[in-house]
């Protein structure tokens, strides 16, 4: 696993990228013959109009490796050479073996090392700065993050609060040493705020309230949100960390070609860019045919604009997330 003598020294950047959303989408409109809501209502305070929703024999590990597989051609990286396998998720197959392990078998990635990484939401930059530690350390090579979700499966679909907001999908990076021009990951700011972890949830399941009668009863083992404190503490922390990934870079926004943010709401994309006096066309957003994907957000967007060469090689993108925990996160990478 020791470092190929020709690129160490060189930064760590994106080698490859690869998405996958399960095929069946969920409109609006058929939410609305679900719930009592409306097209007009999650379009104005939201901004999405569809998500895609995974097979019932879909799980999250099969979406992943879709996406893996994908991001592994794009490196032209064979799956054998890969050391470690990421994977950050809320909806994993089962408790434990981690999904990663699921995913390794799928590819056949057989040296790696597989971990699941729980930071919700803000997964995607959480996975890259562990990856770039671990290659700059020298202890790795190659490094697979694997965002997979399936919120379907942990969505309340009695609860129009939440339910119209979250869709299934997943997205794939391969890290490596860049030897191909780009200065790759320029700076991440990771932070996290337990104290406010009753916002945003998922209660039931684990070892605080083990599956009962009762859990079920309850309906604890569906994700709970407090939307409106949600929001406003979203705005504010993604503000401050953006600007502070920007500042650690030693760059100005006026470098940024792209931001991509989490994708949870429109209106908090706005908000975001009003803070930071920015044209809200930096932003690269595809909400309205997603949804929240959570972790798979970012990714998916970014596979998306890198695609239809919005985003393009040696681009400058600032990437920030919000999420469960609180979590959050902003990186700065040159492609
Ligand atoms: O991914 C992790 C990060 N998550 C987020 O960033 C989500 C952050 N939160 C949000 O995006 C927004 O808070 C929501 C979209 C969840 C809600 O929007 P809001 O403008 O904050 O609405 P609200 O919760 O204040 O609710 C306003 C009204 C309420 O009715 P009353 O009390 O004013 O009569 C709700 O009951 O809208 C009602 N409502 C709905 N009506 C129709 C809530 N959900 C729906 C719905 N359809 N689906």
């Amino acid at each position: 696993m020791s470092q190929d003598a020709t690129s160490a020294g060189q930064p760590v950047g994106i080698a490859g990228i690869g998405a996958y959303v399960p095929e069946r989408i969920l409109t609006n409109a058929e939410l609305s013959a679900m719930v009592d809501t409306s097209d007009e209502w999650i379009t104005t305070r939201t901004g999405i109009r569809e998500r895609h929703i995974a097979r019932p024999d879909q799980a999250a590990s099969d979406l992943g490796a879709i996406a893996a597989t994908r991001a592994l051609e794009s490196a032209g990286v064979k799956a054998e050479d890969v050391d470690l396998i990421v994977v950050p998720t809320i909806t994993p197959d089962m408790v434990f073996p981690s999904t990663a392990c699921f995913i390794q078998k799928a590819i056949g990635a057989k040296k790696a090392a597989c971990f699941d990484l729980e930071a919700a939401c803000s997964g995607f930059i959480f996975a890259l700065e562990t990856g770039r530690r671990f290659i700059e350390s020298g202890a790795m090579n190659t490094v697979l993050v694997v965002c997979t979700e399936k919120l379907s499966s942990i969505v309340d679909w009695q609860d129009r609060g939440t339910c119209v907001l979250f869709g299934d999908g997943a997205g794939a990076v391969v890290l490596r040493r860049n030897t191909a021009g780009g200065r790759g990951i320029l700076s991440a700011i990771l932070g996290s705020d337990g104290n406010l972890a009753h916002l945003l949830s998922l209660p039931g399941g684990g070892s605080r309230n083990p599956t009962s009668e009762e859990t079920l009863r309850n309906r604890m083992h569906f994700l709970k949100m407090e939307g409106r404190e949600v929001f406003k503490h979203a705005v504010n922390t993604m503000t401050a960390a953006a600007r502070k990934a920007i500042e650690q870079s030693g760059l100005s926004l006026a470098d940024i070609a792209w931001i991509i943010p989490h994708q949870a709401n429109m209106r908090i994309v706005q908000a975001i860019a009003d803070k930071l006096d920015l044209p809200i066309e930096k932003f690269y957003v595809n909400l309205e045919r997603y949804g929240n994907m959570s972790a798979a957000s970012i990714p998916v967007a970014l596979d998306e604009a890198v695609r239809l060469g919005k985003i393009k090689k040696k681009d400058v993108v600032l990437m920030v997330a919000f999420g469960g925990g609180f979590t959050w996160a902003a990186l700065v990478l040159e492609l």
